[in-house]
């Protein structure tokens, strides 16, 4: 006898032959319904049982949450919500759930409980169809990088360098921290570390990225990325996955081309491929925003933001045309942002960046050429010498998607900057190096995976896109 998935059963059922499945119940009604999920579909497998064919003790067993293998006839169905069903003729029980202690019973539990129960979540169709999206997102920018001339370069997770600059990272040591040892001037002596230096875990795979583009052309990097920042917030997690594609002989331009092609082929992918789970999670996206007051509802149901995203050219402006827009905006005059723009050269919060994007042109926004002073050291200073060949990619319901630059390539340009900031030119000697030897206009950007995979789920929490999600005191699994 053939064991198959239920996805297989339900796809090209083999009517009236003996099957055989395995799964968790997701509910057991009158002694005689089990709805079985294995998880390779949102869809479970109706099992219908004759309570007399079976007995009583092993019925007992049988509750939400039990994994059990069962064998019958696979036969159309004429009850409502599936096609086929299994009249069951076996069942092996391969493990119990206590009803009175299993947490995922059959009822809508809050995201905040389950993400008390990470390890359990998984068992709810929400996660399952969460989890299946971000896996085929995965592979869609795999595919799409493969299939576009890209190489994908692994990049260290341990690192010297601090590739954003802002000192935001997690130490990597062997040294005993009670007593570490010591310089002459009471410092921790890095020499004697497990490297010889101090390391931490990477921000960012760019900067080596960038040593790889200048040799095979074009390459990205696909994984995870460290902050310690103390951001306790919807879009923030300590560890998250992150995709930077990095180009030889690509301007701002040609970046930001690659970019909004690159998005839009992922949520093709996802449109084409996830159609059941889309649904599923759109619905589950429409009741919860029935919960919330009509100005924090989305404008439009998941898959049409997905179709829209798709179908329509991103709207490109630069920072200053941006800081204008904000500077007459309503809340800006009203006071009402928490951060008010007065003056050019202001950072943008998240609070003006969904502005942009869901009030102002509702449509996906990249901003570009922001000023030379909030950005990072490594991008290209503009012939007005006060900004700098950036761009960042705004999303509705998100905020900041993705973020790049076109790099600086001029040795002096770039080697007054790094001075200008107070970092030593020794610690970045390679990265140097590269406008040294054979250097030529690059370009790059950083899509955020897990913000990527909110907005195709419609998952308000970026604890909710991720397995295991790791914030500020929060590293339980
Ligand atoms: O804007 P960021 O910091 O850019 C970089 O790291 C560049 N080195 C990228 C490049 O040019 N190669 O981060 C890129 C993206 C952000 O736009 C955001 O989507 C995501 O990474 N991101 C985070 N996602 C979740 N949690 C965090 N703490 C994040 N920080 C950034
Ligand atoms: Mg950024």
């Amino acid at each position: 006898m053939k064991s198959y998935s239920i996805n297989e059963l339900i796809q090209s059922p083999p009517l009236k032959q003996e099957v055989e499945v395995n799964g968790w119940v997701k509910t057991f009604r009158s002694n005689r319904f089990i709805a079985l999920n294995d998880g390779s579909t949102i869809k479970n497998i109706q099992c219908v049982v004759d309570f007399e064919q079976f007995n009583e003790n092993l019925l007992k067993k049988i509750a939400t949450g039990a994994a059990l293998k069962i064998k019958g006839v696979l036969v159309e169905s004429l009850g409502k919500g599936q096609n086929v069903e299994i009249q069951a003729q076996e069942i092996f029980v391969h493990g119990e759930a206590d009803p009175d202690s299993y947490p995922i019973q059959p009822k809508r539990h809050s995201m905040e409980f389950l993400r008390e129960q990470a390890h359990l979540r998984i068992r709810t169709n929400t996660f399952a169809a969460v989890m299946r999206v971000r896996s085929a997102l995965s592979f869609a920018i795999h595919a799409y990088f493969q299939k576009n001339g890209f190489y994908y370069f692994h990049a260290p997770i341990i690192t010297g360098s601090d590739a954003e600059g802002a000192g935001e990272m997690f130490r990597v040591s062997t040294l005993d921290p009670k007593t570490p040892p010591l310089t002459e001037n009471g410092d921790v002596n890095y020499k004697e570390d497990f490297f010889g230096k101090e390391t931490n875990l990477t921000v960012s795979g760019q900067l080596e990225a960038e040593a790889y583009a200048m040799g095979l052309g074009k390459v990205y990097t696909f994984g995870p990325t460290f902050r310690a920042e103390n951001s306790n917030t919807s879009r923030h997690l300590a560890e998250f996955w992150m995709i930077e594609p990095e180009m030889a002989f690509y301007d701002l331009k040609d970046n930001m081309d690659l970019a909004e092609e690159f998005i839009k082929n992922i949520i093709s992918y996802v449109l084409e491929n996830c159609e059941e789970d889309l649904e599923f999670l759109e619905k589950r996206l429409l009741d919860e925003e029935k919960t919330k007051p009509m100005a924090e509802r989305g404008e439009m149901a998941l898959i049409d933001r997905l179709k829209f995203v798709v179908d329509n050219d991103f709207i490109r402006i630069t920072y200053t045309e941006a800081i204008e827009i904000l500077r007459n905006s309503k809340p800006n005059k009203k006071k009402k942002f928490k951060y008010q723009i007065d003056e050019w050269g202001a950072d943008l919060q998240s609070e003006h960046e969904r502005y942009l994007v869901e009030k102002h042109f509702k449509c996906p926004v990249i901003l570009f050429d922001y000023p030379a002073k909030i950005k990072a050291f490594y991008m290209r200073l503009n012939e007005d010498g006060k900004t700098v060949r950036a761009m960042d990619i705004l999303f509705p319901g998100i905020g900041e998607i993705a973020g790049g630059s076109q790099r600086e390539e001029r040795l002096d340009v770039l080697k007054e900057k790094i001075a200008a900031l107070g970092i030593d030119e020794k610690e970045l000697w390679w990265y140097l190096d590269l406008r040294k030897f054979g250097t030529a206009i690059h370009s790059g950007f950083g899509l955020g995976f897990e913000r990527m995979v909110q907005f195709a789920t419609g998952m308000g929490n970026i604890r909710d896109v991720i397995p295991f999600p790791r914030t500020p005191q929060n590293a339980e699994f």
